[in-house]
């Protein structure tokens, strides 16, 4: 199985560190890519990270994920709650799925407590901060690790 693991940001994500630092902290983006590609190396995972504002290239991702990951980390971000597309994409992926939210969703507004993209993930963190997309990697390599074996 491929070691290759596409990490996709939705909306607004490129905003994170002055975006409502109260709720999602005061790491921007770069600073998660760059964890991430530092985890990466460790777990000798390849990685892919993207962020986009608009659903059809996050949808063209997963789609260009299907040929080539061996997991895929996704924040879906405001279309969690409200893009059966992206799910429709996530379903046509067969290795894992871990969904991650920087906050937890559960403890907020109502419209953030249902989830479509849960409907297909392996695994979702919510609420562990940015730590949340380390976590995510972790469980991808264990799972590729434990395919491997
Ligand atoms: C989020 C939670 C979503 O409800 C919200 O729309 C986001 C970020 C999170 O990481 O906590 O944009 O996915």
């Amino acid at each position: 199985m491929s070691r290759l693991v596409y990490v996709l940001n939705g909306p607004n994500l490129n905003l994170l560190g002055k975006r409502q630092p109260h709720i999602y902290g005061h790491e921007t983006l770069a600073d998660v890519e760059r964890d991430c590609r530092a985890l990466a190396a460790e777990l000798k995972l390849d990685l892919r990270f993207h962020q986009s504002n608009r659903e059809y290239e996050l949808i063209d991702w997963i789609h260009e994920a299907r040929d080539t990951a061996g997991g895929l980390v996704i924040n879906p971000a405001a279309f969690t709650h409200t893009s059966v597309a992206i799910l429709d994409a996530l379903n046509t992926f067969d290795a894992p799925v871990i969904e991650v939210h920087i906050s937890n969703v559960h403890k907020r507004e109502e419209f953030r407590h249902r989830s479509f993209v849960s409907l297909r993930a392996d695994g979702v963190i919510a609420g562990c901060g940015t730590l949340g997309y380390q976590l995510a990697l972790r469980r991808v390599a264990s799972l590729l690790d434990s395919q491997a074996a």
